[in-house]
Formats: structure tokens, sequence, C-alpha cells
């Protein structure tokens, strides 16, 4: 039977460890708890045409029309088509979608043209859909590695054959496969304010990264608009405005009215800029989501998460708006793959928020993450027996190197390196903040001699921050998530993809 390694267990991973269980020897590899991970925290749902009134077509034009001309159509109309069906094979394995009646409730999000997303457990989708899943893999034969750290990938003669992991206790081994599949999420944990948990340090895509595979779009970096402006960064569902909140200044007034005629529902990266501006208009202090007009017997219901943590707070937000902030949210950028998650090394595959495959373009459209995880990931275990790697682009055209270590490098510091990315590479960047970042980055090394996971993931987080400088550096223009108040209108000459590799940048 041929062999499969998983990294991650999020909801990308876990469908795509379920699915290859009844074909393939399974192993599934996750450094913390096989519960734990960024889907554990997702509230707002899933945004999925599977309603009378909604149709694939609006969905794919609503995910089309915010992601700054920079989504693949293909992988678009992918998502958006086969999204119904394994939106239904979840309810198939028992996931309790909310209801109103016999009928599956829906929310409305930002920039999303009808109500589309359906959520479980009021604010708790991702938890609901990770439990689900985590007890049908449990039962699917697959080999679980909790605990388990894989630290680079094992390459054969250009071929990824499997993984180096350092185990509980510390204990390093090799692991081989047929084919190795990345879903090892994002790195929230790059900015000093993120509504990731603290897993979320990209160890796998600094690994496909290091064994020489393609990266795209690591400029587009998504923050939320609302985040509980309180240490944690707690997430306020973009589901909470859906509803009928609102966005209110120092002084109590409607301030989103003057960027966007849609106001609190513009596209998320509009209304977090427009955040940001109002805070930064206001001395730093955070802005006002005011939903008392839900009223608190609502908010209970519909959102029992939220109102727990501002109760933990000491916040009653059915009666009081509560301080929100933006905070680093989604990469879109990642592993440069394919529709069905192939990347650019054979054996290779990535799916979820690891991956790239084009569909978020320069800014996700709200909701589209996990249902992206599903598709993606049910449609790389169909494409195992093809491990090739995707075509390279022949006139690729080298545009910048990744910075050089320093003569005489500091050690990594997290808390450091998050501030300089929050202040430098965060909602608003310049040449002269990137540049001022390259030169710090440069200047840093990790801490080779350590070995704990820690020093490990801090080394994932440094490679990483130096090519997300490097693309956003290059892209020279204002586009979705990535503003340059330097450059700030969109240029027709940026209407493309940034690749990053190993030491050099390329366009395509
Ligand atoms: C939210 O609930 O606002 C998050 C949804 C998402 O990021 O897609």
């Amino acid at each position: 039977m041929p062999s499969v390694i998983v990294v991650g267990s999020g909801i990308a991973g876990l469908v795509a460890a379920l699915r290859a269980a009844p074909g393939h020897e399974v192993t599934l590899i996750t450094k913390a708890e096989l519960a734990e991970s960024n889907t554990r925290y997702a509230q707002g749902g899933i945004a999925v045409a599977l309603f009378d009134d909604d149709s694939v077509q609006s969905h794919i034009d609503d995910t089309l029309r915010v992601g700054g001309g920079l989504n693949a159509r293909r992988a678009v109309e992918v998502l958006c088509s086969e999204g119904p069906e394994r939106v239904r094979d979840l309810i198939r394995l028992g996931v309790a979608f909310d209801r109103t009646g016999e009928r599956l409730a829906r929310g409305r999000e930002a920039a999303h043209s009808s109500a589309r997303v359906i959520h479980a457990g009021g604010d708790a989708t991702g938890a609901v859909i990770e439990l689900a899943l985590v007890e049908a893999v449990r039962a699917s034969g697959t080999r679980i590695r909790e605990h388990c750290f894989v630290d680079d990938l094992v390459l054969d003669d250009g071929r990824v054959v499997g993984v180096r992991a350092i185990g509980p206790g510390g204990v390093a081994e090799t692991l081989y496969a047929d084919a190795v599949i990345l879903a090892s999420g994002g790195a929230g944990q790059l900015y000093s304010h993120t509504t990731n948990p603290l897993v979320t340090t990209g160890d796998g895509v600094a690994a496909a990264l290091r064994a020489g595979a393609v990266l795209r779009d690591l400029e587009f970096y998504q923050f939320h608009p609302t985040a509980l402006a309180l240490p944690g960064n707690f997430l306020v569902s973009e589901a909470v405005r859906g509803e009928g909140a609102v966005l209110r200044d120092a002084d109590g007034r409607r301030f989103l009215l003057d960027e966007h005629p849609d106001a609190e529902l513009a596209p998320r990266d509009v209304v977090a800029r427009g955040i940001a501006r109002q805070m930064a208009r206001q001395g730093g202090r955070a802005v006002l989501l005011d939903a008392t007009a839900l009223g608190s017997e609502f908010l209970g219901e519909r959102f029992p998460g939220i109102t727990r943590e501002c109760l933990r707070n000491g916040l009653d937000w059915g009666r009081e708006p509560i301080p929100v902030t933006p905070a680093a949210h989604y990469w879109m950028g990642g592993i440069r793959t394919d529709e069905w998650g192939r990347s650019s090394l054979p054996g290779l595959f990535a799916v979820g928020e690891a991956a790239c495959t084009g569909v978020h373009g320069a800014n996700r459209l709200a909701s589209n993450s996990l249902l992206e995880s599903l598709v993606f990931a049910w449609r790389a275990v169909d494409a195992l027996a093809t491990p090739f790697p995707i075509a390279t682009v022949d006139d690729a055209m080298p545009i910048d190197h990744l910075p050089r270590r320093a003569a005489a490098p500091r050690i990594v510091d997290r808390d450091a390196l998050q501030t300089l990315m929050w202040e430098d590479a965060g909602l608003f960047r310049s040449d002269d903040t990137l540049e001022e970042a390259e030169t710090v980055l440069a200047g840093l090394v990790d801490d080779s001699a350590a070995e704990s996971i820690g020093a490990r993931e801090d080394r994932n987080l440094l490679d990483l921050a130096r090519a997300l400088v490097t693309a956003a550096r290059a892209r020279r223009e204002s586009r979705g998530a990535h503003h340059r108040s330097d450059a700030p209108e969109t240029s027709a000459a940026f209407a493309r993809h940034l690749d990053v590799a190993e030491r050099v940048v390329v366009a395509c």
C-alpha cells in the first residue's frame, strides 16, 4: 500500500488523513495535541453556495471581486463548485451545523453578496468541525503522532521522501513515505498582534522553503479588523458585524462611513486599514465595536464564545461597546501549489493555509478558508498517485536576493521579531520600513545550538519573516492586503504573482 505522511491536524490535515486512510498507510504528525490547531478557533463559519437564493457563480464573483485581481480563477471555480459537496460530507460525518427549524442557519459576512456562511455552536464552528474530524481520524486506522515537531523535509535526488521529526522527549527520527502532505497552517506568530494560537509558527512553510520549494504571494497577510484590544487579541467574528454591529470612534461616530459605502461590511482589508487609521488619529486608542442594538439575549445565543470571553474580561457587550483592534489573521501566501495540492517539488503536497493555491488572491473573502481546506485536501489525496511537481516558470525573472546573514549576528528574540514585523511589515508598509526590517532581520540568526522546539520555531519565523519582507519590498504598489504608504495605488505592472525561493525572488 502506498504511504503518506500528513503534517498538521487542522481541518486540512484531518480531511487529508481521513480521505487517504482507506487506500494508504497514513501517518499524521502534529506538534501539539491532535485537536489543537488554528481551525479550532475559527468562529464565523464556512462560506458555501447551498441556498436557493444563492449560486456558485455569485460565490465565485464575490471571491474574485475582493481578491485584488490576483486570484487563480480555475482554483476559485473549483473551490466554489466543489464546496457544497464537501460540506455535505461534513454533515454526513455528523457535524451539527446550526439550524433554524429544519433549514441550515446562515450568517452574512463582509463583501458577500448574500448570506451564505453556515456555522456551528453559534461562534464555535471550527471547534465543532475539528472535534468531529478528530473522532473520525482516530477511528480511521491513521497512525497518529502527537507532540511531534517536523523540523525539515528529507530529499532524495530532489524528491521529497519524508520528514525529520522531533518526538516527545526530544527524540529525533526520520520518517519516510511515498508522499508528504503539508497541512501545517500559517504563521500568525510572525506578528505581535494575532488572532492565531501559539502553534502557528509556519513550520511547514519554512521547511518547504529550506527544501527548495517555491513560495508565492507572501506579501499578502490578512489582518482581521476586529480582535479584542486586550492581551491575547481574542477574535471577534466578522459575523457580529454581519448581524448589524457597527464600529465607532472614541466620540461614538461611525467613522467607516467615510471610508467605503459598505462601511462595516466593506472588504476586510479596507475595514482593517480604516480602523488602524482611526486608531492613529485617536492616539493609538482602540476603536469600539457596538453590538448593543443586538441585545444581550441574542448575543449570548448567537455568539456564546465571544460573550464568555467578554465577561471573563469584565465586558458586558450587550450593554456597552467593546474595544477592538486589527490583528494578523490569515496568510494568503504560502507554498505554491496547483489545484491538486501539488507543489514545485516532486512528492510534496500542500493544503490549507500552508498552501498558496491562489484561491484568495491578494485578499481572502471572509469564511472561504475552511472551505478551501475541505476542497483542496480532498483533491490532494486524489493526486497522490501522480506526485509530479507543478511546472516551473521558464521565463522567471530574478529581481532580488534573500538577505544574507550578518558577520556578527544576534540570536533571534521572538517578541522583538514580532514587534518589528507588526511595525515595519504590518497593515502599512513602505520601502523605508521594509528596508529597516530587512536590515534588522539580516543581523539575526537562529540559535543553532539550542535544541528546544521554541528555538526551532524561532528559526522558522526568522526564515519566513525574511521571505515575507523580501516579497513586500519587491511589490512596489498597493493591492489587497498589501498596502504601501509610499505606493498607495495599484499598478498594472504588478498584476502578477511574486514567487520566492531560497536565495531568489522571481516574478511570473
Ligand atoms: C471571523 O469569524 O470573522 C473569521 C472568519 C474568517 O476569517 O474567515
